[in-house]
């Protein structure tokens, strides 16, 4: 994949992306991890991917492991900067870009896309591309998609770096790897952490310090420069959705559910999206198609205990009662607070201003929780954030919650 679409891409465009080639290895520590990996290197036998199954230790890693299966020739490379490179390219031949301008409403009998601003964008086509698809009604997604956070930090380590790209075979997940800081400093990348969005269990700031942790056990860990979260979601089957959104509508396409494997699999959509708009053959359509519905027993199962999962939080969300009001609320916390006997969700900044917003989620109404390690309400149903202030930082909702100052009333 990385010689079919990022290397070519980057070395034709000249984009400086710090791609380098390495290994990318999954390794187990466990008697059950053992065996996901031991089946993993059956499947890559099945379907000759290069790989090799080495039992034992790593020399690399510090802590014991078992078993390791790698796979060479992978890439490693900087997103933001190749991203950068694309747009940059995109202007060159005459696309325009617009900024800070959320997509809200796809109107697809008159072919135009409004934006929050009221603006409207016509198309021939048009590639729902942002994250969760803003306009998931159409094809009812909301219902297709599960969704997880995971955490990372990047963190100046004592201990030799290891070379290549880790993840462990077994749950809670690490993934390991170095990276380069914007001041040319070698970091080390610690990842994992996953849960479903909206459904931390500890509060969500412990999932950062399990990762510094691990970090100090076994690299020692000397700072955390950077540290952050991001979401990715899960198709029914777990295979993307890449192509024609409904049956009905040929001109709009997606491309979602990457499993985080988004820069990857979001690299290869654009591939297969130009062949559907230009009329050409891929053999990948169907296996990808958003359309298809060949669901088997066990993605039913898994979609019904989701479901039920969404309905039993949306009441208890609902019927709690808070038992904090805003002058307990201290500085830099936030949570469910009563104000006139009424719940509502309240933060105080570091500057000892109180943010006090309704804590019903925009996009269905379901009832939002505080997560305490990114400042912001969650959603557990489909994966809505909203910052402390109410601003959406995740779709699939579009508008922001309601501020009970009644600043951002809609006239
Ligand atoms: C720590 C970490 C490591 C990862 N490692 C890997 C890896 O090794 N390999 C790999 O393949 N993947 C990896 N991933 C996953 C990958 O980053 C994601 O799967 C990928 O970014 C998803 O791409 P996307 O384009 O669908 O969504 P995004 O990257 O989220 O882009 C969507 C864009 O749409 C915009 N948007 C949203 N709503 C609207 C709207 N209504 N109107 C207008 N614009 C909107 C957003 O602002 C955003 O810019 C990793 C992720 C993390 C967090
Ligand atoms: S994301 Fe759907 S109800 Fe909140």
């Amino acid at each position: 994949m990385k010689r079919i679409v990022t290397d070519s891409t980057s070395s034709e465009l000249g984009i400086g992306c710090d791609l380098e080639e390495k290994e990318a290895i999954v390794f187990a520590s466990s008697e059950k991890g053992l065996k996901k990996i031991k089946k993993e290197a059956r499947a890559y036998e099945k379907l000759g991917i290069i790989g090799k199954l080495t039992l034992g230790q790593l020399d690399d890693l510090p802590f014991e492991t078992d078993a390791a299966l790698t796979m060479p020739f992978q890439a490693q490379f900087h997103p933001v900067k190749y991203l950068t490179g694309l747009l940059k390219e995109i202007e060159r031949l005459g696309g325009k870009l617009f900024d800070q301008t959320r997509a809200v409403k796809l109107f697809k009998k008159n072919d135009y896309v409004e934006m929050a601003t009221g603006a409207k964008l016509h198309y021939d086509n048009i590639v729902i591309a942002t994250h969760y698809p803003f306009n998931d009604f159409d094809g009812l997604y909301f219902a297709k998609l599960s969704i997880e956070r995971s955490y990372a930090i990047a963190a100046k380590i004592n201990t030799k770096m290891p070379e290549g790209m880790y993840i462990s075979a077994e749950s809670p997940k690490r993934s390991l790897r170095s990276i380069r800081s914007e001041n040319g400093e070698d970091l080390f990348l610690i990842g994992g952490e996953s849960h479903k969005t909206g459904k931390s269990n500890p509060p969500t700031q412990m999932h950062y310090e399990n990762l510094e942790r691990f970090g100090k056990e076994w690299f020692e860990l000397e700072r955390v420069p950077y540290h952050w979260s991001a979401q990715d979601m899960t198709t029914l089957d777990k295979m993307p959705y890449i192509g024609q959104m409904t049956q009905s509508t040929k001109d709009v396409l997606m491309a979602t559910g990457f499993n985080k494997w988004g820069m990857v699999i979001g690299a290869f959509s654009r591939l297969m999206l130009t062949d559907i708009i230009l009329g050409n053959d891929n053999v990948y359509k169907d296996l990808f198609d958003p359309t298809r519905n060949k669901l088997k027993t066990i993605d039913i199962e898994r979609f019904s205990k989701k479901n039920t999962a969404v309905g039993k939080d949306f009441v208890t969300t609902k019927l709690k009662r808070p038992d904090k009001t805003v002058d307990d609320l201290k500085s830099d916390e936030g949570g469910l607070v009563s104000v006139d006997g009424k719940k509502v969700g309240g933060y105080r900044d570091k500057q000892g201003d109180v943010h006090l917003v309704k804590t019903t989620c925009t996009h269905l109404g379901c009832g939002l929780k505080w997560n305490d390690g990114d400042r912001s309400w969650d959603c557990s149903s489909h994966g809505s954030r909203f910052s402390y202030s109410g601003e959406v930082l995740n779709g699939p909702a579009v508008k922001p919650l309601k501020k009970l100052d009644g600043s951002n009333d809609e006239k």
